[in-house]
């Protein structure tokens, strides 16, 4: 099984960039099938999570073509098969976007109920809503999701929630439906900007993405086009954080500092000078850091993806600070494996009160899922000794060349195989 070993205590210093947004990439992915004409996607992620979704695609007979390791080149136009029984899907929670996508092309899909990281009960209610109202038959049935109809007729749907997955997923199913769809309490993501933005340039017909209102007139056919994928908000946050976490200067290249300035916000906070270019944000952390209180909201508020992240430079900053999650129910599992490198965090209910520590202290420890992974590494680039971290897979799922961007900012850190891949590094760094 693959780990990552750490050993902690440098600054990480210089330059990284920042990859395309993973959760925009999983449903332009999924949305490139609704065209049988060709489409090409740039600055696309090379994660496994976005492997998965090519594999689907091609399962059910779309064509995908890589051209180089950001380009993908598709089409729907061999499409045979609407039933995506992939073992594969389940690991992905965004399997989902491809119910959307080819009900609104063909107005039947058979999906397998989603999968995705384990925090917490992710319900799908809001999706199957949102596709009766435009008039589909939605079932589930032997673990997999039903949706058919004769015709996608437009509606006014209000979410009861906000929703990145159930916003996305409904304005695909109307870009194709008859008439006019109205999403309202829609969510404002950038990904889900983006994802409009998409399906516009295929001739769809979409408003109000980036507010709480959609409008989205319906058109019969969409056609080719060119895109290229915003950039990651979650992973340049990541590398944001760590640059604080490690007492670093790092400047993190390819984002959109609008997108960011939530993480800005909490870093100046903090104690960190946060200085933002047209197209990259420099985050210094000279000062010791302080304690701060945090709720995790949809956008713009706090992203619940950062949640962790914070939550590991709070429990060495002065004070007490407190997280409040607001999103997920079940996203605190990881403070069990930060505890054992001697963070001092109480967790009640969706709230985590931490006392600042002075340090961490190296562990063995496991990535509970995939940003809780990447937060727990930060933790461990920080800790005094080696930190070994389990199940990487979660973290690979999101984050492209993790190790070696990290490495190549000064950290530490190396993807071992086995025991003996673990005792060379224990004695290359002393
Ligand atoms: C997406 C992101 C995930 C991020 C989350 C919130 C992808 C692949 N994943 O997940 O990284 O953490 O947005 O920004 O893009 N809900 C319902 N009913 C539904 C759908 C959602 O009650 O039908 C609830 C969820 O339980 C949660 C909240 O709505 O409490 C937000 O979920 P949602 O925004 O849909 O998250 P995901 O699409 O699962």
């Amino acid at each position: 099984m693959e780990q990552y070993a750490i050993k902690g205590g440098n600054p990480l210093v210089g330059e990284v960039e920042i990859g395309g947004a993973k959760n925009a990439a999983l449903a332009i992915l999924a949305a490139s099938i609704m065209t049988d004409e060709t489409v090409l996607i740039e600055n696309m992620p090379d994660v496994r999570d976005t492997n998965v979704m090519l594999q689907a695609i091609e399962s059910i007979g779309g064509i995908v073509e890589r051209i180089d390791r950001h380009t993908v080149r598709m089409s729907g136009r061999a499409i045979k098969d609407l039933v995506i029984e992939d073992d594969f899907i389940k690991k992905i929670r965004a399997s989902y976007y491809l119910l959307g996508a080819l009900l609104g092309k063909y107005k039947k899909a058979q999906v397998t109920l989603p999968g995705g990281c384990n925090i917490g009960l992710r319900p799908i209610d809001q999706h199957i809503k949102g596709f009766r109202a435009l008039g589909a038959d939605v079932r589930i049935e032997h673990g997999l999701i039903i949706a058919e109809a004769e015709k996608l007729r437009g509606n006014h749907i209000y979410m009861d929630v906000v929703t990145v997955g159930a916003t996305i997923d409904v304005m695909l199913a109307a870009a194709m439906a008859e008439g006019q769809t109205i999403i309202e309490n829609a969510a404002k993501e950038p990904h889900v900007v983006d994802v409009a933005n998409f399906l516009n340039s295929m001739g769809a017909m979409i408003k109000g993405a980036g507010t709480d209102v959609i409008r989205i007139k319906g058109v019969s056919k969409l056609h080719g086009t060119e895109y290229t994928i915003i950039p990651d908000q979650i992973e340049a946050g990541t590398f944001m954080f760590a640059a604080a976490v490690t007492k670093g200067d790092v400047t993190v290249k390819n984002v959109i500092p609008k997108h960011l300035e939530s993480i800005s916000a909490k870093l100046m906070e903090i104690g960190c000078e946060v200085e933002e270019s047209d197209d990259a944000v420099r985050v210094v952390a000279a000062k010791p850091l302080t304690h701060t209180h945090v709720k995790t909201l949809p956008y713009p508020g706090f992203p619940t993806d950062m949640q962790p992240q914070i939550t590991v430079a709070l429990g060495l900053s002065k004070g007490t600070s407190i997280v409040t999650e607001s999103i997920f129910e079940n996203r605190f599992k990881y403070v069990d494996e930060l505890t054992r490198m001697g963070a001092s965090i109480k967790v009640e209910g969706n709230t985590a009160i931490i006392d600042g520590v002075n340090k961490y202290t190296g562990a063995s420890i496991s990535a509970p899922d995939l940003r809780a992974g990447a937060a727990l590494v930060i933790a461990g680039l920080a800790a005094e000794g080696t930190t070994v971290v389990d199940d990487i897979k979660f973290i690979e799922r999101g984050y492209e060349d993790f190790d070696l961007k990290l490495r190549s900012l000064g950290a530490q850190i190396e993807k071992v195989n086995s025991e003996r891949e673990l005792q060379k590094f224990r004695l290359k760094i002393g």
